[in-house]
């Protein structure tokens, strides 16, 4: 039977367990006559009535299982169990993941680029609306063209930088940004534009024959965190795939202030952009696990 909003309920598998009615975040469900029925007026298409049915009763037409096809390995298609997962090996991996700045003169493949945004988009997104874009540069000419013109932004903003009088017009009409600039960032961001235009040393990108942008499109309700999480997967899933990768804050920063930039990545202008990943085989190779600076945690008990 065909409901309204893209889910299909066969009413005569359903047993009216009731399970897809309690997991609908949206109340889209509920039982008619002791049976699973499509009755609320929105669907976030989160699927979760779909995974939750012992009986296959639900269908989604809008949700793509191709998502969960990848290229070079396969998926059980059966869901890991609260605490049916090791922690441990988690962990391991999520600490075995490092920045990688030094990549072996090897490009990776499509399949493997493509697998890896699949990876992403198994992250939450904010109303599930996976407005995330992946904008892929894959060879190593691409990626040197990018880092030329977030070298020649940098230029221009360290020429700026350098000029006392801009420092002080930052400090009387906003946060003082340009001045932080210059005491934070002036000096190694002048040393890495030299290097690279002298030596041809890639300082931005660490060599890496691949880079991934990560974005958001328009009416996203939470496009920033929907595409930091998808990051943080493909971070990981490079890793186990056998790829180093290294976030580029600098070329995020060059994106969002220079918009020529992203005409030359054919990103439309209006599409946000979060994060930037060099990736690649990486050229280095670690012994053992390192830890972080003790965090700060606080338990409030609001209100005593
Ligand atoms: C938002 C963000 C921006 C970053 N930008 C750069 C960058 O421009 N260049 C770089 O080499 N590393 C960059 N990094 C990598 C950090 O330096 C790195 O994550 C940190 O030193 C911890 O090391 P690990 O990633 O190996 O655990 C960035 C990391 C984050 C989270």
């Amino acid at each position: 039977m065909v409901g309204e909003i893209g889910i299909d309920i066969d009413r005569q598998k359903c047993t009216g367990c009731g399970l897809c009615v309690e997991v609908c975040p949206d109340r889209t469900i509920s039982l008619e006559d002791g049976r699973a029925a499509v009755t609320g007026e929105r669907c976030m298409e989160c699927g979760h009535c779909l995974a939750v049915c012992p009986a296959e009763a639900v269908a989604a037409r809008t949700i793509a299982l191709e998502s969960l096809r990848f290229n070079s390995f396969e998926v059980e298609n059966r869901w890991l169990k609260w605490g049916d997962a090791d922690p441990a090996e988690l962990v391991r991996l999520m600490a075995s993941r490092r920045s990688c700045r030094n990549y072996l003169d090897r490009p990776v493949s499509r399949d493997l680029l493509e697998d890896l945004v699949r990876i992403g988009t198994t992250a939450p997104s904010g109303t599930n609306s996976q407005k995330w874009t992946f904008t892929i540069l894959e060879r190593r000419n691409q990626v040197e063209k990018f880092g030329d013109r977030v070298g020649l932004f940098f230029r221009k903003l360290n020429k700026m930088a350098a000029n006392p009088l801009y420092r002080l017009l930052s400090r009387l009409t906003g946060k003082g940004e340009l001045d932080n600039y210059y005491r934070r960032y002036y000096d190694s961001v002048s040393k890495a534009l030299d290097l690279r235009e002298k030596e041809g040393r890639d300082l931005l990108f660490h060599g890496a024959p691949a880079v991934i942008v990560i974005g958001s499109a328009e009416g996203a309700s939470c496009g920033v965190e929907d595409a930091l999480l998808a990051s943080q997967n493909i971070l990981l899933g490079a890793h186990a795939i056998g790829l180093g990768t290294c976030l580029i804050g600098f070329a995020v920063s060059a994106i969002k202030h220079d918009p020529a930039i992203k005409e030359i990545l054919a990103i439309p202008r209006r599409e946000g952009v979060h994060a930037v990943i060099a990736l690649g085989y990486p050229a280095e190779h670690y012994q053992r696990l390192t830890g972080r600076r003790p965090p700060r945690i606080r338990f409030p008990e609001p209100g005593e």
